[in-house]
C-alpha cells in the first residue's frame, strides 16, 4: 500500500519539470515524470528524487501525440501498481512544452499544428484521459506563460495557445471540482532553461531586456517555479481554485 500522494509531472526531465518534480518531492510527494527524448536527463531525476526518499519513476510520452496516450495510460497503471502499490495518483502537472519563434506573418501551419498539438490538444486529451486515474480531491496544475498577457513578437501562436490553457483552466475547475478536484494555472515570466534554444539563458542581450523588464530586476531561474507548482499540491492551496498565478518575478507589469 502507497500512503504518499503521487504526482504526475510531464516534461520532467530538465528545466522547469524538473524543477516541480524535485520541488514536489521535497514536500513528500512520490513523482512519475515523463520525458519526450532525453531518457538520461529523466533517470537523472529519478535517481535524485529516490535519494531524497521518494518514490519515482520515468515513462516516455510525446504529448503532441494523442493516439499513443491509450498506451501511455496502460504503461502508467502497470507502474502505479508495480512501484508506488497502488492504481491512482494525486496530482497532473501539464509542463511539457516547446517554444517555437516566429512573427505572426511568417508562422507556418506546420509550425501552427504542433504548437497547437503539444500545448492545447495534447493537454486537453491527456487531461481528459488522465480523470479516471485521479484521485478525488486531486489537483491539477496546467502551465501558461506571460506572453498570454502581454505580447513580445514571435510568440502569437504559442501566447495564443498558453491564453487557451487559461481559459481551459477555468472550465476544468468549474467542471471538476464536484470531485474536489481543484485546477490552476501558472504563468511564468522568462526563465533560464533549454525552452526555445535556450535563448533567455544564453543570450545576453535578450537576458538583460528581461532583468530591465522585471520589477525583480532578473531574468528567472527554474528554482522560482518548482516551488510554487509544489505549494499547490499542498493542503496550504485547497482553495484555490481555477486561478491564474503568474509566477515572473513581476514582468512588465
Ligand atoms: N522557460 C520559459 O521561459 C517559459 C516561460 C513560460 C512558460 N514556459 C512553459 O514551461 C513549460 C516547460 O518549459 P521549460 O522552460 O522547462 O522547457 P525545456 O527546458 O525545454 O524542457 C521541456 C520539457 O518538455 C518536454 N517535452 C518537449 N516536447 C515534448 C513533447 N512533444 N512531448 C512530451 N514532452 C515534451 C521535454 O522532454 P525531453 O527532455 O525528453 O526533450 C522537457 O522535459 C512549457 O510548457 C513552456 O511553454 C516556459
Amino acid at each position: 500500500m502507497n500512503n504518499s500522494k503521487i504526482a504526475l509531472v510531464t516534461g520532467g526531465s530538465r528545466g522547469l519539470g524538473k524543477n516541480m518534480a524535485l520541488s514536489l518531492a521535497q514536500k513528500g510527494i512520490d513523482v512519475i515524470l515523463t520525458y519526450n527524448s532525453q531518457k538520461d536527463d529523466a533517470l537523472a531525476v529519478v535517481a535524485e528524487i529516490e535519494q531524497a526518499g521518494r518514490k519515482a519513476a520515468a515513462l516516455q510520452l510525446n504529448t503532441a501525440d494523442v493516439k499513443s496516450f491509450d498506451g501511455f495510460f496502460e504503461q502508467l497503471k502497470t507502474t502505479l501498481e508495480t512501484t508506488f502499490g497502488t492504481n491512482h495518483f494525486d496530482f497532473l502537472i501539464n509542463n511539457a512544452g516547446i517554444g517555437i519563434h516566429a512573427s505572426f506573418a511568417e508562422t507556418t501551419e506546420e509550425q501552427f499544428d504542433q504548437l497547437t498539438n503539444i500545448h492545447l490538444k495534447g493537454v486537453f486529451f491527456l487531461t481528459q484521459k488522465a480523470l479516471p486515474l485521479l484521485n478525488d480531491g486531486g489537483r491539477i496544475v496546467n502551465v501558461s506563460s506571460g506572453l498570454a498577457r502581454f505580447a513580445i513578437p514571435g510568440s502569437s501562436a504559442y501566447g495564443a495557445l498558453k491564453g487557451a490553457i487559461e481559459v481551459l483552466t477555468r472550465y476544468q475547475a468549474k467542471e471538476l471540482g464536484a470531485r474536489g478536484i481543484a485546477v490552476n494555472v501558472i504563468a511564468p515570466g522568462a526563465i533560464e532553461t533549454d525552452f526555445g534554444g535556450g535563448h533567455v539563458r544564453d543570450n545576453t542581450q535578450l537576458n538583460q531586456w528581461v532583468s530591465s523588464v522585471t520589477a525583480l530586476g532578473r531574468a528567472g531561474l527554474p528554482d522560482d517555479i518548482g516551488g510554487v507548482v509544489a505549494f499547490l499540491c499542498t493542503d496550504d492551496a485547497k482553495w484555490i481554485n481555477g486561478q491564474r498565478i503568474e509566477v515572473s518575478g513581476g514582468m512588465n507589469l
